[in-house]
């Protein structure tokens, strides 16, 4: 059997407690939920113990992504920052153990 990835998770963790998580889902396999399950689901992992906040930016044409990260609970900006991003955050939810 052929096996095919399905995504790919670039997670970084910083020392102040926050996260940044870069993803890419493929094309095959889009708009089946995997990135809104990843974004609910990253917290259980070993690697994100310690950390509270993931950080992102997005490309504000990029609404699967928009969409799945509120689906996920994140708290997306009205603004667009200097960079031409707007910033997202998502809180480590109540239920998640540290
Ligand atoms: C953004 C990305 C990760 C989303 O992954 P995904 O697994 O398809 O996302 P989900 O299925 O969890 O949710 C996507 C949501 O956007 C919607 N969506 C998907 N493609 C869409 C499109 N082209 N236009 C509008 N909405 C779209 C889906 O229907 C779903 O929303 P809904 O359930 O309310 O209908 C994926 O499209 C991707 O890898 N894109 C290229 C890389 C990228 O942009 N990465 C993010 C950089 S910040």
């Amino acid at each position: 059997m052929e096996e095919k990835p399905i995504a790919l998770i670039d997670l970084e963790t910083y020392n102040d407690g926050t996260a940044s998580l870069a993803l890419v889902v493929a094309p095959e396999m889009r708009g089946k939920g995997i990135s809104t399950r990843i974004h609910k689901d990253i917290w259980g992992i070993p690697e994100m113990t310690g950390i509270n906040k993931i950080i992102g930016g997005i490309e504000p044409a990029n609404v699967a992504m928009i969409s799945s990260l509120k689906k996920a609970g994140a708290k997306i900006s009205k603004e667009i920052n200097a960079e031409g991003y707007i910033v997202t955050e998502q809180n480590r939810p109540a239920g998640e153990r540290e």
